[in-house]
């Protein structure tokens, strides 16, 4: 009896000494993290998650605190877990092995969550992917339902910075995402068959894509993000290979394009099935990019095919600012023909006066509405007076 009632006690001490405030701590220190730069702290990693995923408080809490940088090597955080929210906090620096230290057969993910619903990962700490030029998602999140991700800074992945696969309901806010200028495919955020997501308040410049919308979204909103270095807001490209793809109900809102590539577009590859519809960029301020407004139906410069996506219902309005030359407005649509676009209150000049901005329509249907420069002259003049 005495010794299980202090074997009760020292239960209960180890149980406090966790929990901090209303919710339980477990800090990566405590398990044995180095947290210096270069021991593999992948183990620790491994152990605090099996523990915070059993935890049984809804405020259970991984830290990864301030002041030290943690080399982790690919890892796998898997759910479920049992409660229904889970934290990671992450004030201090996560490291990517380096490309030699990875090793040969590249897995291409590094830190990859599956099936977490209720996950959220916060703090001001910095997700260093440390490489460019090498395939893998450093931040992959698969059927993570409810996933809240803010705060952090994720620098040089070693391609897309983030990756929402199969998710719903999914909110990432005040991110800060770099890779240099030119580094191959370090896309900033990839969604993928995800539905409900919203993207706000976000500083993202890369190498490409800042935020690319693939197959299978839907519902997705992004509002104040600025963009630059990086190839532009895209949804896309859809399509490749033949796949049957769509992409739906997306908002795109006042957003900044300031030293990036391009700026808003949908891309789609000619042989592809599927469609693009109820897009709309709004509120867009370019300052000297390519291909402003895009719609690209032969993405790659791939020659038309029997088969291509219908991209319909898309409106670019209030879209102002400057490009590099004269394709300020490109809407090459596929042979089916793209339908009901609408161009609402556009005013995009060139900086080079040899080459003033102009539009180029194939294949692309519907309006235009209030002061439209360039002239596009493909689509038919909606004045408010003159519905014809
Ligand atoms: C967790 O909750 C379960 C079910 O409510 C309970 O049986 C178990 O004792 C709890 N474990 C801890 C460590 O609190
Ligand atoms: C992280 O999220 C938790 C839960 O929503 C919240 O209590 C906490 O304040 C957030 N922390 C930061 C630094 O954003
Ligand atoms: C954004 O994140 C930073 C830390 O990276 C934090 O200091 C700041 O309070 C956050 N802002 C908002 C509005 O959440
Ligand atoms: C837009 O996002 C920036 C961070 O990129 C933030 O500082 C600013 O407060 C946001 N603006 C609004 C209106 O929320
Ligand atoms: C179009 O998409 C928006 C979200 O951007 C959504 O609110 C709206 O319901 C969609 N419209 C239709 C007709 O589905
Ligand atoms: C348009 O977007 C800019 C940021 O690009 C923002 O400062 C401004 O408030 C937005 N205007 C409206 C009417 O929302
Ligand atoms: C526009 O881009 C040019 C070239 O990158 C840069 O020099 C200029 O400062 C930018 N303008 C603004 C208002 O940011
Ligand atoms: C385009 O939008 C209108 C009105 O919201 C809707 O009735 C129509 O079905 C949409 N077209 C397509 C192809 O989704
Ligand atoms: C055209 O698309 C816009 C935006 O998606 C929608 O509001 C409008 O109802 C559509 N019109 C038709 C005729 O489909
Ligand atoms: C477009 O913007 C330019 C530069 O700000 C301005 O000089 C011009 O008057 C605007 N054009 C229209 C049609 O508003």
């Amino acid at each position: 009896m005495g010794l299980f009632l202090s074997g009760l006690l020292i239960f209960s001490i180890v149980l406090c000494n966790s929990w901090v405030g209303q919710g339980q701590i477990l800090d990566i220190l405590k398990y044995g993290a180095k947290g210096d730069g270069y021991s593999d702290d992948t183990k620790a990693f491994e152990e605090a998650w099996k523990d915070l995923c059993k935890a049984n408080r809804s405020t259970a809490t991984l830290l990864v605190p301030a002041g030290h940088t943690f080399l982790v090597r690919q890892t796998r955080f898997e759910g479920p877990c049992k409660s229904p929210r889970v934290y990671i906090q992450i004030f201090g620096t996560i490291l990517a092995p380096t490309r030699e230290a990875w090793g040969a057969p590249c897995d291409k993910r590094w830190l990859s969550f599956y099936g977490i619903p209720g996950l959220t990962v916060n703090g001001s700490g910095t997700i260093n992917g440390q490489g460019q030029d090498w395939w893998a998602n450093a931040l992959l999140f698969e059927r993570c339902d409810n996933l809240q991700i803010s705060g952090l800074t994720h620098i040089n992945g070693p391609a897309f910075h983030m990756h929402v696969v199969h998710s719903k309901d999914v909110s990432i806010s005040n991110a800060s995402i770099h890779s240099p200028l030119g580094s191959h495919n370090t896309d900033g955020i990839d969604l993928t068959n995800s539905i409900r997501v919203s993207i706000r308040d976000s500083i993202i410049g890369t190498g490409d894509d800042c935020i690319a919308i693939k197959g299978g979204s839907q519902f997705i909103s992004i509002n104040n993000v600025t963009c630059g270095p990086g190839h532009g807001i895209s949804v896309g490209s859809l399509g490749e290979d033949g796949q049957e793809e769509f992409v739906e109900h997306v908002s795109v809102t006042n957003c900044i394009f300031n030293g990036a590539d391009s700026a808003t577009k949908i891309k789609t590859w000619p042989g592809g099935k599927g469609y693009a519809k109820n897009i709309t960029f709004q509120n867009i301020s370019i300052n000297q990019t390519n291909y402003p407004v895009f719609i690209d139906q032969h993405y790659m410069h791939t020659p038309e095919q029997n088969d291509a996506l219908k991209v319909s219902n898309i409106t670019f309005s209030n879209i102002y600012g400057t490009c590099i030359d004269e394709n300020a407005v490109v809407l090459d649509c596929a042979k089916i023909g793209c339908d009901n676009i609408t161009l609402k209150q556009i005013n995009i000049t060139s900086i080079d006066p040899k080459k003033p901005a102009s539009a180029i329509c194939n294949n692309a249907h519907g309006k235009t509405i209030d002061i439209v420069s360039p002239l596009v002259p493909c689509l038919s003049i909606k004045r408010h007076l003159y519905l014809g």
